[in-house]
């Protein structure tokens, strides 16, 4: 059985006062059903796993470089992040891939390096509101799965985020039918490309726009395994509904 995942990305946001969000979370979920996951600024995983200790709430990173180490000013790798704290990595979201040019290979090879260092890995993939339009949702997604996703995989690594770019942080999301394709393509790709066992130990995260409202009818559809949130994870009394709703799905 795959475990629930919900998980707050909270992006370029966040000083030390934000700690008591993490502290708020970890008191309201003891004993929660799903996998909850914050993914602090770099500047605060390593407090935020202190904070986090020994509760339901662990932390993951917003990127990493492909590397272990060396000459790369600026940079932090997968073995800094999970020496700070982190467990996992998001990978190749649409921010990343937009602000930094990052393309599937780039997000592949850092994917590796963070597999490599013990991370388990959240791959973001999702396409333009112009290409749904133009019915190239599926396609789009066959090429960022097949050009994002290392073949060094085991299923429980690796996390895949369905995030359409034009609902993250819109307020607009896709109906239930448009997500119910998407991730039924996704498991369907996995599957052929890895195998049934591997496939089915993958975790779907729907991604863009998810707040309270919408959590429970989103996580009702079979292949959406929990939710990578953006603005909603910030405040830990918008976040929290989000994860009732999910460990009650
Ligand atoms: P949002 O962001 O929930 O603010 O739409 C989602 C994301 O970018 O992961």
């Amino acid at each position: 059985m795959r475990r629930k995942l919900a998980a707050g990305n909270w992006k370029m946001n966040g000083t030390s006062a934000n700690l008591a969000q993490i502290e708020a979370l970890k008191d309201a979920h003891v004993g929660a059903l799903s996998e909850i996951l914050i993914a602090p600024p770099t500047s605060l995983l390593h407090r935020a796993s202190v904070v986090a200790e020994n509760g339901p709430v662990a932390l993951a990173a917003q990127d990493c470089h492909k590397g272990e180490s060396g000459a790369h000013t600026g940079d932090v790798s997968a073995d800094m992040l999970k020496d700070a704290g982190a467990t996992y990595v998001i990978l190749g979201h649409s921010e990343r891939r937009a602000d930094h040019d990052e393309h599937d290979e780039d997000v592949r090879a850092k994917a590796r390096g963070a597999l490599k260092a013990g991370l388990r890995v959240i791959i973001c993939m999702g396409e333009e509101l112009e290409e749904r339009e133009a019915d190239n949702t599926l396609d789009i997604i066959a090429g960022q799965l097949a050009g994002s996703i290392p073949d060094d995989i085991d299923g429980e690594n690796l996390v895949v985020a369905y995030e359409p770019i034009w609902a993250i942080g819109t307020g607009k999301v896709p109906s239930v039918a448009q997500i119910t394709e998407v991730h039924d393509f996704i498991r369907a790709r996995l599957e052929h490309r890895f195998g049934l066992k591997i496939a089915r130990a993958v975790r779907l995260l729907y991604g863009g726009s998810v707040k309270a409202s919408n959590a429970t009818e989103i996580f009702a559809i079979e292949n959406v395994d929990g939710a990578l949130v953006g603005g909603a994870s910030l405040k830990a009394e918008d976040f929290s509904p989000i994860i009732t709703a999910l460990d009650k799905s």
